[in-house]
C-alpha cells in the first residue's frame, strides 16, 4: 500500500507509532506506545535497560510485528505489510546497532558499497558517492582497512556510513555509543547531528540520560514499556485530531482512524 513516498526536505510526519503494544515472554515489553517523528527531526529515545527501546526500534524496522497497534514508516504500514516488501522498507531507512555488525572479511569500502549495490545503484555512482560518504564520516583514508583493524569508534563510523549510503529519510540507532568511551561517543553524536542536518530524521535509543539532556533535542522517555514523558507530546489530547492536523496522507489517515476505532479516550480497554 502506498501512503506517500518519503521526500527528504519536506516537513511532514514520516514515522508514526500508534497504540503499539507487544508482549514478550509473559510481560508487556511495550504498552500503548504513541508518537510521531517529523521529517528532519532528531529525537532521543531514553530509558533504562529493559525499558523496551530495542523492541520498539525493531517494530519500526519491521523485524517483528506488534501484537496490537501499528507502525507507519513512510509508505509502509505494519498492519498491511507484506513480507516481500520488508527489504524495500529497510532500504529506505538506515539502522545502526551497538555492536556495529560489519562484515569482517570485507574492507571499509566494500562494507558500505554493498548496501548501495543491494539497492541497485551502479558501480560508477557507487564509486562517486563513496568518496563523499567516507569523507563525511572521516574514514576515506582507511577505506581499504578491514573492520578488525579499526577502533570501535571507527567501526561505528563505517556502520553509520553504510546506514546512510542510500540517503534514508530516517535513521534508527540502537545504543550506537553503548560500546564506546565518552570522547568517541561525542564524536559519534556529532556525526549523527551532521547527518541529521542533511535532512535525515534520527531516532537514537540510549540508556544514558545525562549524555543526551544537554543537547536540547526532543527526548522520549520510555520506562517499563511505556512512554512516561515526551517533550513534544504531538499526540496530547485528541490523537485523531493530532493525526488529522499532521500532514499524513488521506489514505493513511483513513486507515489510522479505522484502526483507532470509536472508543479512543486515552484509556482504551483491551
Ligand atoms: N525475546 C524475548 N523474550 C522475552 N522477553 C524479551 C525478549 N526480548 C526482550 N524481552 C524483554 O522485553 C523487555 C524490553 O527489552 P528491550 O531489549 O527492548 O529493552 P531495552 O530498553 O532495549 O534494554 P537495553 O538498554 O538493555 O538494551 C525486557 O523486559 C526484556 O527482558
Ligand atoms: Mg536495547
Amino acid at each position: 500500500m502506498l501512503v506517500y513516498e518519503i521526500m527528504p526536505g519536506e516537513k511532514r510526519i514520516i514515522a508514526g507509532v500508534y497504540h503499539l503494544s507487544k508482549v514478550l515472554g509473559r510481560h508487556f515489553a511495550l504498552q500503548d506506545i504513541n508518537f510521531q517523528l517529523a521529517n528532519g527531526e532528531f529525537v532521543f529515545l531514553v530509558g533504562p535497560s529493559g525499558a523496551g527501546k530495542s523492541t520498539l526500534l525493531r517494530m519500526m524496522y519491521m523485524d517483528d510485528i506488534p501484537d496490537s497497534g501499528q507502525v507507519i514508516m513512510g509508505a509502509h504500514v505494519s498492519t498491511m505489510m507484506k513480507r516481500r516488501n520488508i527489504p524495500r522498507l529497510r532500504r529506505r531507512i538506515g539502522i545502526v546497532f551497538q555492536d556495529f555488525r560489519l562484515i569482517e572479511d570485507r574492507n571499509v569500502f566494500e562494507n558500505v558499497a554493498l548496501a548501495m549495490k543491494v539497492a541497485g545503484i551502479g558501480i560508477t555512482e557507487i564509486k562517486h558517492e563513496m568518496t563523499n560518504i567516507l569523507t563525511r564520516v572521516g574514514l576515506y583514508h582507511k577505506r581499504y582497512e578491514f573492520p578488525g583493524a579499526l577502533s570501535g569508534g571507527e567501526q561505528q563510523r563505517v556502520a553509520i556510513a553504510r546506514a546512510v549510503a542510500n540517503k534514508p529519510a530516517v535513521l534508527l540507532a540502537d545504543e550506537p555509543t553503548g560500546n564506546l568511551d565518552p570522547m568517541v561517543t561525542r564524536g559519534i553524536l556529532e556525526l549523527l547531528f551532521k547527518i541529521n542536518s542533511g535532512g535525515t530524521a534520527v531516532l537514537m535509543a540510549t540508556h544514558d540520560v545525562e549524555l543526551v539532556k544537554s543537547f536540547g533535542q526532543r527526548i522520549i522517555y520510555l520506562q517499563d514499556g511505556k512512554i512516561v514523558k515526551d517533550k513534544e507530546m504531538l499526540f496530547r489530547g485528541n490523537l485523531r485530531e493530532s493525526i488529522s492536523n499532521s500532514r499524513v496522507d488521506h489514505r493513511a489517515k483513513k486507515f489510522t482512524e479505522h484502526s483507532i476505532g470509536e472508543d479512543y479516550d486515552g484509556k482504551r480497554g483491551r
